[in-house]
C-alpha cells in the first residue's frame, strides 16, 4: 500500500506544522501542496505495544524513520514472516524497547541513504535481514537498513522472493557453508524440508553439488525432488532412519527440532559428521549414545542467524545464486499489514511449503 497524501493527513499535520493551516485542496494550494508531498513522513506499521498473542499487533500511523549516517531508508515492498516474529511478539525473546515492529526480513526500494552509504543509491532494490531484534522490524511501509545488513537484488527477482529468502537463506548459508562446510559430493540431511528454512537449504546443498536427503509431509515430496533433492522421505515412517542411511548416510545434518532428532541425527551421521542445530520444541536435546557420538567425532554446531557477522555478504551471494536460478524462494502466500495476525497464526500452525509473504 502507498502512502498518499489523502490517508495522510492528520500525520502531516502534526510534522509539517507551517503548512497546516494552508493546505485546503489540490486546486487551491498548488505548489504548497507540493511541497507538502515532500515533507510529509507518515507511513502505517504492525507495532506490540505489550507482548501477548496475536491480539496485541496493531496497525498503526506512526512517523516515518529516518536513515543515519551508515543506514539506508527502503520502502518495503514484501516481508517475510518467520516463526521468530511469534516468539519475540510473546516475549519468550526480547527484542528491545516496546513498542516494537515485528518482521525481521524484507525487500523494497531505497528511499534514502546515509551520507556514508555507498553501496545503494536512491531507487535501487535491495533486500535485508538481521532486523527485528535489536533494530526495530519490517512489516511497515518504510524501515531503516544499516548497509551492512542489505544487498542488491538482482533484475529479474521479485521484492517478493528477496524477502522470502533473506532470513532463511543466510540461516542455510551460515548452517551449511559456514558452520559445516558443507562440500560437492557429500550427503546433506535436511531434516523438515518443505519448510521456510528447508525449502532454501536444500536448493543451496544441491547448488553446492551435494546430495540431499530431506524429509517432509508425503504432499510436498514431488515438489522438493523438483528443487533438488535426492531422496525425501516422510518424516513419520517409522522406518525413517534406515531410509536416511540406505540413501546415504549424511556428511552433514540440518536440524530445526533438535529435541525430536538429536538422537536419530548422531545415529545415522557418517564418520566425521557435522550436525547444525538451529531449532527445537522443547528446551532440552539429549544424545542416547555419547561413547558412539565420540568414535564418529561428530561435531554440533549451534547457530543462530542473528550471528552473522555480515549479512550483506551472504545476501550477495544469494542474490547470485537466484540470478542464475540456482536458488527460488517459494512464496505459499500473501497479506496486508492487518492480516499479520493471520499469518502469525499461521507460520506456526499450518502447513505449507515456503514462506509466508507481507505485502504492506
Ligand atoms: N537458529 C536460527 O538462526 C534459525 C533461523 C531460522 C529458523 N530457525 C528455527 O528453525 C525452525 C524452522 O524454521 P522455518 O522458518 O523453516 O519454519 P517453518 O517454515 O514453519 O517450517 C517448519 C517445518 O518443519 C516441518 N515439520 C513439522 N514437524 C516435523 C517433524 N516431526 N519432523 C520434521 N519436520 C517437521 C514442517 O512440516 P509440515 O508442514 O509438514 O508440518 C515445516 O515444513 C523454527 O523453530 C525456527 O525458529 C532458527
Amino acid at each position: 500500500m502507498g502512502t498518499g497524501p489523502t490517508r495522510s493527513l492528520p500525520a502531516v499535520s502534526l510534522h509539517v506544522p507551517r503548512y497546516e493551516n494552508h493546505i485546503r485542496s489540490r486546486a487551491d494550494c498548488g505548489e504548497r501542496f507540493c511541497r507538502y508531498r515532500l515533507t510529509h513522513t507518515a507511513m502505517r506499521a504492525v507495532r506490540f505495544h505489550e507482548y501477548g498473542g496475536t491480539d496485541v499487533l496493531r496497525v498503526d500511523d506512526i512517523e516515518r524513520p529516518t536513515p543515519g549516517p551508515e543506514e539506508v531508508l527502503l520502502e518495503v515492498e514484501a516481508a517475510a514472516v518467520n516463526p521468530v516474529d511469534t516468539y519475540f511478539r510473546t516475549g519468550d525473546y526480547e527484542p528491545g524497547e516496546l513498542p516494537w515492529i515485528p518482521g525481521s526480513d524484507c525487500a523494497g526500494t531505497v528511499a534514502a541513504t546515509g551520507e556514508r552509504v555507498a553501496s545503494v543509491t536512491e531507487g535501487d532494490r535491495a533486500f535485508a535481514t538481521g532486523l527485528g531484534n535489536w533494530l526495530q522490524g519490517t512489516c511497515a511501509e518504510y524501515v531503516t537498513v544499516p548497509e551492512s545488513h542489505l544487498a542488491r537484488l538482482p533484475d529479474g527477482v521479485s521484492a517478493e522472493a528477496g524477502a522470502a529468502v533473506a532470513l532463511v537463506g543466510v540461516t542455510a548459508w551460515q548452517t551449511l557453508v559456514d558452520a559445516c562446510s558443507l562440500e560437492p559430493a557429500e550427503r546433506a540431511l535436511i531434516h523438515g524440508g518443505s519448510g521456510g528454512v528447508g525449502h532454501v537449504a536444500v536448493q543451496l546443498a544441491a547448488a553446492n553439488g551435494a546430495r540431499v536427503t530431506t524429509t517432509a509431509s508425503p504432499a510436498y515430496h514431488n515438489q522438493l525432488a523438483d528443487l533438488g533433492a535426492d531422496d525425501v522421505f516422510d518424516y513419520s515412517r517409522d522406518d525413517l532412519a534406515d531410509a536416511v542411511v540406505d540413501a546415504g548416510a549424511p556428511d552433514v545434518v540440518l536440524d530445526h527440532r533438535l529435541d525430536d532428532y538429536l538422537a536419530f541425527d548422531a545415529e545415522v551421521a557418517a564418520q566425521g559428521a557435522r550436525i547444525a542445530a538451529i531449532g527445537n520444541t522443547d528446551l532440552a536435546a539429549t544424545f542416547e549414545n555419547v561413547p558412539r557420538c565420540r568414535a564418529k567425532a561428530l561435531s554440533v554446531h549451534h547457530v543462530s542467524m542473528f550471528n552473522t557477522p555480515e549479512f550483506g555478504a551472504v545476501l550477495s551471494r544469494l542474490a547470485t545464486l537466484m540470478a542464475d536460478d540456482e536458488l527460488t524462494p517459494v512464496v505459499a502466500r500473501r497479506y496486508d499489514l492487518a492480516e499479520v495476525p493471520a499469518a502469525h497464526d499461521d507460520v506456526r500452525n499450518d502447513s505449507f511449503l515456503g514462506k509466508l509473504v507481507v505485502t504492506p
